[in-house]
């Protein structure tokens, strides 16, 4: 077995500092992707048919394509089209909050609509407008149901979030590949990646169960 990880030890620390960049992406993603998906969950359930179509419409692209290509398709399509480069963050904040939306609306309006209707009935009988209805009483009840899919989503946004390599952002897999580069040894550092994004999504998974637990006990 020829593994070797004397010669990377010392380019541990740089690898690590890719989990800043990561972890950067993946926040300022899930946020946006998830202020879009309330939204176009809103659109989805609502009674306007065009934005309907248009929410339909919205999430069938952008899971009917791959991610890599939306990526890519942002990051070299808005200087083409607007001159102006804004880089590979950006291009990935906006990639990656665009793609999560799709799946973030779908998770989103299947809560809704698993809220008991008597709820949304008693709410129209006390004359509670429609806005309040939803923000007061429908969707704190979904999100407490769909908390699980959410960090579900956000688990698979910190795995995905490894191809900005493609673009040369300089996350924790781009790191290992340029450590792999220097010293004609790629195994060692790949599986050093393998570990800080394992690690990762571990942490999530605990912080998921933890909010989970406490929202279960306001029951
Ligand atoms: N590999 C999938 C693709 O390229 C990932 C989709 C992202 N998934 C998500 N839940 N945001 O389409």
């Amino acid at each position: 077995m020829n593994l070797d990880f004397s010669q990377i030890i010392p380019s541990i620390p740089y690898i690590l500092k890719g989990i800043a960049v990561t972890l950067k992406i993946v926040v300022f993603a899930v946020l946006l992707g998830f202020v879009l998906g309330v939204i176009l969950a809103l659109m989805k359930i609502g009674k306007m048919k065009v934005l309907t179509w248009f929410a339909d419409a919205y999430t069938s692209v952008f899971r009917g394509t791959p991610l890599v290509l939306q990526l890519v398709l942002i990051y070299f399509g808005i200087p083409q089209l607007t001159g102006v480069d804004i880089g590979p963050f950006p291009s990935a904040v906006i990639a990656f909050g665009l793609n999560s939306a799709a799946y973030v609306s779908e998770i989103i309006r299947a809560g809704i609509l698993a809220v008991d209707k008597g709820q949304r009935e008693a709410a129209l009988a006390l004359g509670v407008p429609y806005k309040l209805m939803m923000r007061d009483i429908i969707l704190p009840q979904a999100l407490k149901n769909i908390l699980p899919a959410l960090m579900n989503e956000l688990i698979t946004l910190t795995k995905e979030s490894a191809v900005v390599t493609v673009i040369g952002e300089m996350d924790v897999m781009r790191r290992a590949y340029i450590v792999g580069g220097q010293v004609y040894r790629y195994i060692e550092p790949l599986l050093i990646a393998g570990c800080i994004y394992y690690v990762l999504v571990m942490l999530l998974t605990l912080l998921g169960k933890a909010l989970e637990g406490r929202l279960r006990k306001s029951d």
